[in-house]
């Protein structure tokens, strides 16, 4: 079969690789891909926004299966775009990605179907925004309700911070239309888990847990970035809590969307906080983590066409979903700077020194092939992923892999993981 992957990033290579291991595909493309997802799938230069293109080339190509990578897409309504087209499509339909696409909306979901999560209220203009924080317990965490690159939350440790945040998010529309509305909602402190499932309507499987490093520098210090490594499983993620979310959020969030008129399919990513009142869901995404998939789907035994076409068809329920029993670390190679501003352009060395190392993946992000090689191209450049037995092995690997590429202005964090050591 012929597959169509629609993205650019490290989760899109991730489930790139993982496409090509079943036996079921002969030919994958990636709309718009890198440089490294240019080794296994044939790019195509249409970008994820393109919806008429993208149609337009999976009619063309006679493609049999279409997986939606990037969030963007998916809230935007692409699925739907290419399910009248009579396409077939791995992702939810605009009416559920909302579930990412507005935080008022998975809070309001929340709230009415008693799924676990920080108290809050939903704002539609500043006044009453800044009336209600005269009497808001600090600190107090702000949050725009649409879309923001992950950037559009903050957490506020007083009131005038607090008011300033306001404006920053429904006045200055620092990040645009999703601050028209906004969430402001309870502070909550523990650790954080993201636990992605397939998800085919009504039947939900939960893979592996995962956690990642969301700051630019080490001790968790910086600035907010897209991830800059991750581990999987995550030891804080026990069979108690296990439990705990099996009963009150996973089912009860994919009943709840079905009740709503808005079945889910595709992929739910539960970002969770484990309080010490047991855990909560701190937010929804409608897609695979990035860079959690590329932590969670190389332990994934199953074949991943057949998960993606079950969820498609609503026969979820009769996949068992398979993990190896050991762990994989994930350490981002960024362009020093990131993720503020930074220099790109400069040759990658070493990048075949991954070439038949079992256990070992160089996930391409900002990445570009040009006539002279493969050079970087954003602020994530390559997620340096490696299996080991348990984490600490898993780590190790993963930092002596990082050692095999070169480029100007490589930096990453030295402790990806490292909670590990201290349980
Ligand atoms: P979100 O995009 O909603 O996951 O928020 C981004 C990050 O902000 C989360 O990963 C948390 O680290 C932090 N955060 C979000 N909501 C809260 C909250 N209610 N209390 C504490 N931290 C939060
Ligand atoms: N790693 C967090 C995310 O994908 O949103």
């Amino acid at each position: 079969m012929k597959v169509l992957i629609v993205g650019s990033g490290g989760r899109e290579h991730a489930i790139a690789a993982s496409v090509a291991k079943s036996a079921r595909v002969d030919k994958i493309y990636c709309a718009p891909g890198n440089a490294g997802i240019g080794q296994l799938a044939e790019c195509v230069p249409i970008g994820a926004m393109e919806f008429d293109k993208l149609v337009a080339f999976a009619k063309e190509q006679e493609i049999d299966l279409t997986i939606v990578g990037m969030d963007d897409p998916l809230v935007g309504g692409l699925v739907d775009e290419m399910e009248a087209a009579g396409l077939r499509v791995f992702g939810p339909r605009k009416n559920a990605a909302i579930l990412e696409g507005s935080k008022a909306f998975s809070k309001d979901l929340m709230k009415k179907y008693h799924i676990p999560t920080a108290a809050y209220e939903n704002f539609d203009d500043a006044g009453a925004a800044l009336a209600y924080l005269e009497h808001a317990k600090m600190p107090v965490v702000l949050k725009a309700d649409g879309l923001a690159l992950g950037k559009g939350v903050l957490i506020c440790q007083t009131l005038e911070e607090a008011k300033e945040g306001v404006k920053t998010i429904m006045e200055d529309k620092k990040f645009g239309e999703a601050g028209n509305r906004m969430v402001i909602e309870e502070f909550m402190t523990g650790r954080e888990v993201s636990v992605l499932s397939f998800v085919d309507g009504k039947t939900i499987r939960i893979m592996s847990s995962a956690q990642d490093h969301k700051r630019a520098l080490d001790g968790d210090k910086g600035l907010n970035t897209g991830g800059m490594g991750t581990f999987s499983p995550s030891p804080f993620y026990t069979e108690e809590v296990d439990a705990f979310c099996h009963k009150y959020i996973y089912q009860a969030t994919v009943d709840a969307m079905a009740a709503e008129g808005r079945p889910f399919k595709g992929v739910i990513f539960f970002g969770l906080m484990l309080t010490q009142d047991g855990p909560r869901v701190l937010e929804y995404n409608a897609r695979f983590g990035d860079p959690e998939a590329q932590v969670v789907l190389p332990r994934m035994k199953n074949d991943m066409i057949e998960v993606v076409e079950a969820c498609i068809d609503g026969t979820l329920e009769q996949v068992d979903l398979q993990f190896e029993d050991n762990a994989a670390v994930c350490v981002v190679l960024a362009s020093e700077g990131y993720p503020v501003s930074y220099e790109k352009g400069f040759p990658i060395s070493g990048l075949e020194q991954f070439d038949g190392k079992e256990g070992y993946y160089c996930f391409h992000a900002g990445t570009k092939q040009t006539q002279q090689g493969i050079v970087t191209n954003g602020g994530r450049v390559l997620g340096i992923t490696a299996k080991g037995a348990d984490l600490k092995e898993a780590r190790a690997n993963a930092y002596r892999a990082t050692e095999w590429v070169a480029f100007a202005n490589k930096y990453m964090r030295n402790d990806i993981g490292k909670a590990i050591d201290e349980i």
